[in-house]
């Protein structure tokens, strides 16, 4: 009988079970992260669109825009309750100013996340990235991120778009720069130490900032080099070589992730629900919350999925919690809920990742704490961060050759310093340091001066950086990177050359300029300019001792120059105190320790190239040429510079290589001891390395694959024992089926100075 009550039951039943499942999954997940009060409190007096406005992140500009669009309106915004985070805006008094709209100004005066790109240290600026993954020192580069949360919080900031994880094995790709090479097991300890360094253990403490782990995922492998392009690769490799510094970072606590520009298995990775649910939440069991990369929503319909509505919905449904910029969400978000294309619980989901997140930052409790205007004054650029930008500059050089022992110079030598770097301030900070100021920087010039006061030193610039206006000018797009003299480049490779004549020693700083490499700064050739080429090759003919100080955020293909009769040191884009940390090494006050941690390959035809590759079938036994072997015809496999290699003023010898057991059971770790000694003249670091070949298994196992690594400092002529463990999980892989585990049979481990390590020795798992 179709009674009222039959038929208003079976109206509402389903609509009334829906909301039952919805709610109890609602308080499922809200459980899980363990429901604050506050939060769900203040999510009930919420409207949809007061929601809706927490999801929208804008920039008012005045920062770097890494777009074409730039938020317009944005006082407005606040206070219509459609804003729940700025970036790009900073001090402490702009940012109380940005608070007290949101605060006092909307009806349920939500406090603002204040975000920021610091990538290598905020006014205390760092070496670029990469240069600093080159000290393999965990505890500095957690200091480095430390002091920039120090700084950045004193400034109002209180959510860092850092650190950058992407493993990167095409050095065209500019960003390379910005993150710590190519190795997964490397990339994974500096993701945790950052972490840790930017949250430390309670993000309350005002010294601390939310980390956000990008770009996630795979933007590394962008096809060809060229930013932003499409990525495509099996989940075998997707799991155990561009994932795990992910992964590490989020274990490590980081409680905001930023989704990447570029598609995963053909679905951009901002609407990417495998990535951003099935992976990110469900198997990693991630609590925080996903900011999409600028515009990267609305870049979505460029891609091919859809219109601005569908992109947004697509998005919110795959699990993307903030949309940078591009106002999909503001804009189109309500419309879908009323037409059912996203159910309201999900933006209440996605609000509550982002109350949560300022509930943590104690912004509820005061919405000012990062407002304190007397801690710009004591906590910025002081004598200690500077110490510490010094140290972890000459730590992250790495000398790939010292001619004759060139190196290092006398304090008294009368040295040449020439080079369109070695008077610059403009380039000493390198990509992504808006947040640093040039001008503050210590250039070669002037640290040569500071630290040997008793050198005699005629400084030319010698050449451009490039003679090219055209591409100058896209350099030099956040100002004068790349200026190119009025001079002929005759006329300043002659001064350089009279320099030369009355000098001991030439020291030339050559190589890019700060934004020849970063985001949108891909290359195809990654030499060093010809218009410097010239100049190095002139300098090497006056038979003179020739010290290359080589810049760059990438690593080049310098080829010609490591064949001529000149040392060379890379020196990255040092940062704040370049000059001091350059003459520090140059000077031997510092013996540098670097080691690479991506390849340089010897042409671009070599690329991709990295350490941890396979045998193939055909593996060619040496470089001689054999037909039907894995080769070129036109040059060597061999990298020119193999990952893991730096040499030093003193050498390094390594002996009596043991395993404490030759058999293990799964579960157990091995320690692995080698006797290191120092055999040179000078005292020094050595960055000790270990390497695993997992000899058969059920996956093809790269023929070596970083698991461990020291640094130990030894004086000349000591000797000490080091002591590398290989824990369980150092034998695991992702197996076809996607489960991490450690296959039985044999392993051989390789233990040394670099990833040609030839000291061997092997155990069995069974
Ligand atoms: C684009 C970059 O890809 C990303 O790394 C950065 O955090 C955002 N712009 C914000 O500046």
């Amino acid at each position: 009988k179709n009674t009222i009550a039959t038929r208003i039951m079976k109206n509402t039943l389903p609509k009334f079970l829906l909301f039952l499942a919805i709610a109890s999954f609602g308080t499922a997940v809200a459980q899980k992260q363990q429901a604050i009060p506050e939060v769900e409190a203040l999510l009930k007096k919420m409207t949809l669109e007061e929601k809706i406005g927490q999801l929208n992140l804008l920039t008012p500009g005045g920062g770097v825009a890494t777009g074409s669009v730039v938020s317009k309106n944005v006082e407005e915004k606040i206070k219509a309750g459609n804003v729940g985070g700025l970036f790009g805006v900073s001090g402490p008094d702009k940012i109380r100013q940005a608070q007290e709209i949101a605060v006092k100004k909307t009806r349920l005066g939500i406090p603002l996340l204040i975000g920021s790109d610091i990538i290598h240290g905020y006014k205390t600026t760092f070496p670029t990235p990469l240069g600093l993954s080159s000290s393999w020192d965990m505890n500095l580069i957690e200091q480095t991120a430390q002091i920039a949360a120090k700084e950045a919080t004193a400034d109002g900031i209180n959510w860092n778009f850092s650190p950058m994880v992407d493993i990167a094995r095409d050095p065209r790709w500019g960003r390379i720069a910005e993150g710590a090479g190519e190795d997964p097991y490397l990339g994974s300890q500096v993701a945790k130490a950052m972490v840790r360094g930017y949250q430390q253990k309670d993000l309350t403490n005002e010294a601390t900032m939310i980390a956000t782990v990008k770009h996630f995922a795979l933007y590394g492998a962008s096809e060809g080099g060229r930013d932003y392009n499409t990525t495509d690769m099996s989940r075998v490799r997707m799991f155990n070589e561009y994932l795990p510094p992910y992964k590490a970072a989020i274990d490590a606590g980081a409680e905001s992730v930023m989704s990447s520009f570029n598609d995963v298995d053909g679905v951009p990775a901002s609407g990417n629900k495998w990535l951003l649910t099935d992976l990110l939440r469900d198997k990693w069991g991630f609590e925080g919350f996903v900011v999409s990369d600028y515009t990267s929503v609305n870049e979505m319909i460029a891609h091919g999925m859809g219109d601005l509505q569908a992109v947004s919905a697509l998005s919110i449904n795959a699990g993307l919690d903030m949309d940078m910029v591009g106002e999909g969400f503001l804009t189109t978000l309500k419309k879908s809920v009323d037409e059912g294309k996203v159910s309201e619980e999900t933006i209440t989901q996605a609000c509550r990742r982002i109350l949560v997140a300022k509930y943590k930052l104690g912004l509820f409790k005061d919405p000012y704490k990062y407002s304190d205007s007397k801690r710009p004054k004591r906590d910025i650029l002081t004598d200690a961060n500077k110490k510490l930008a010094r140290e972890a500059a000459r730590k992250s050089f790495v000398l790939f050759k010292n001619e004759n022992n060139t190196l290092p110079l006398s304090k008294t030598a009368k040295i040449a310093l020439v080079g369109p770097l070695a008077d610059s301030k403009n380039n000493m900070l390198g990509t992504w340091a808006p947040t640093g100021d040039p001008q503050l920087s210590v250039s070669i010039l002037e640290g040569l001066k500071n630290v040997a006061p008793n050198t005699q030193i005629t400084y030319a610039k010698g050449a451009n950086i490039s003679n090219d206006t055209s591409f100058a000018k896209k350099v030099n797009v956040f100002g004068p990177r790349l200026e190119i003299s009025e001079e002929s480049p005759e006329a300043l490779l002659a001064e350089a050359l009279k320099a030369a004549e009355n000098a001991d020693v030439i020291v030339a700083v050559v190589g890019e300029a700060s934004e020849m490499s970063g985001e949108a700064a891909s290359r195809t050739d990654i030499s060093i300019p010809e218009s410097q080429k010239v100049l190095i090759r002139e300098l090497a003919k006056t038979g003179k001792p020739v010290v290359l100080a080589l810049m760059s955020g990438r690593p080049l293909v310098i080829t010609e120059e490591l064949d001529l009769p000149v040392s060379i040191l890379q020196i990255w884009h040092p940062g704040i105190e370049a000059g001091n940390a350059v003459a520090d090494v140059l000077f031997g006050d510092y013996n540098p320790s670097g080691k690479l941690t991506a390849t340089w390959p010897r042409n671009v035809g070599q690329i991709p190239i990295y350490h941890s590759e396979k045998n193939t079938g055909r593996p060619a036994p040496s470089e001689a040429f054999e037909k039907f072997k894995s080769q070129y015809l036109d040059a060597p496999n061999a990298p020119l510079l193999a990952f893991g290699f730096g040499l030093s003023y003193t050498t390094f010898d390594y002996n009596n290589l043991q395993v404490n057991k030759k058999e293990i059971a799964q579960g157990e770790a091995i320690e692995v001891r080698v006797d290191v000694t120092n055999t040179g003249a000078y005292d020094g670091t050595e960055i000790v390395q270990l390497y695993l070949h997992d000899v058969v298994r059920s996956l093809t196992p790269p023929i070596r694959t970083l698991k461990g690594f020291e640094n130990v400092f030894l004086k000349k002529g000591e000797t000490k024992t080091v002591v590398l463990t290989l824990e369980a999980d150092d034998l695991k892989f992702y197996n076809g089926s996607l489960d991490f585990v450690a296959e039985a049979g044999e392993f051989e481990i390789f233990v040394g100075g670099d990833s040609n390590a030839s000291l061997k020795e092997t155990f069995t798992l069974n």
